[in-house]
């Protein structure tokens, strides 16, 4: 029989379309790996922030990146994100954080360097990661690609319930406005855009519950791991 071969579930789509959330409840359903590459671009851009990087200089943007360690831990069912030995998992969340991330993620040297990283996470462990360019530019022969969409209205509406239940200060329009933001910079971006990939699938989750939206998922999952076994690769 053939070595097990690790899968990987590659989930992409617009901001705050519960991407993160469903990536994460699929991984531990599936007892896969979970890793939200949207948060190590988070946070590179609070290191940016902190550091008071000016992002158009490509000599600061350089220097910068050699001196961050990023560290995905998977703890209790949850995802901690550490930046040079700090838990950084609800400060990159914050708004100031979003207003800037799309800015740092489109400079082709952040890029290149968060890709080595993302890359490396699937070499041994089947894994599911969520982002803009898992399924085109990270894992381009990921066995499973999902793109995942949501009415604008209902994203901002998930995303302001959300921050508002964590005591954040935002309005509705300020979340509305910084989605929009995100959506234009990262479709138009020329560093890997966010795109659907040809052989993605839709989920549009509109008029979905978090529920409905794992089940679907799960299902197609389970039949790619079925496959694979009918045909001696797992
Ligand atoms: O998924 P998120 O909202 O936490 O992502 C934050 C930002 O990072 C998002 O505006 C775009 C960027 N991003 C990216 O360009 N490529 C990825 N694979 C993941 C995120």
């Amino acid at each position: 029989m053939m070595a097990k071969e690790p899968i990987v579930v590659a989930i992409d789509g617009y901001s705050s379309c519960g991407k993160s959330t469903t990536a994460r409840a699929l991984a531990h359903r599936l007892n896969f790996v979970y890793a939200d590459s949207g948060a190590l671009y988070r946070a590179v851009t609070l290191f940016f922030l902190r550091k008071k990087v000016n992002f158009s200089d490509l000599g600061e943007v350089n220097h910068a990146l050699h001196n961050i360690q990023l560290d995905l831990r998977p703890i209790d069912g949850d995802l901690q994100v550490w930046l040079n030995g700090e838990d950084v998992t609800s400060e990159i969340r914050q708004m100031y954080v979003s207003d800037a991330v799309s800015e740092v993620a489109a400079i082709k040297a952040v890029r290149e360097e968060l890709l080595k990283v993302q890359q490396e996470m699937a070499s041994q462990k089947s894994l599911v990661m969520d982002g803009r360019d898992i399924g085109t530019t990270v894992f381009p022969h990921a066995q499973l690609k999902i793109f995942m969409t949501a009415d604008p209205k209902v994203r901002a509406q998930r995303r302001y319930k959300e921050l508002t239940e964590k005591g954040e200060h935002t309005t509705y329009e300020e979340v509305f406005a910084n989605l929009a933001h995100r959506d234009l910079i990262d479709t138009t971006r020329k560093e890997s855009p966010l795109v659907q990939a040809q052989d993605a699938i839709v989920v549009d989750n509109t008029h979905l519950s978090k529920g409905e939206q794992l089940d679907l998922i799960l299902g197609m999952v389970r039949a790619i791991i079925k496959s694979a076994e009918n045909h001696g690769f797992a």
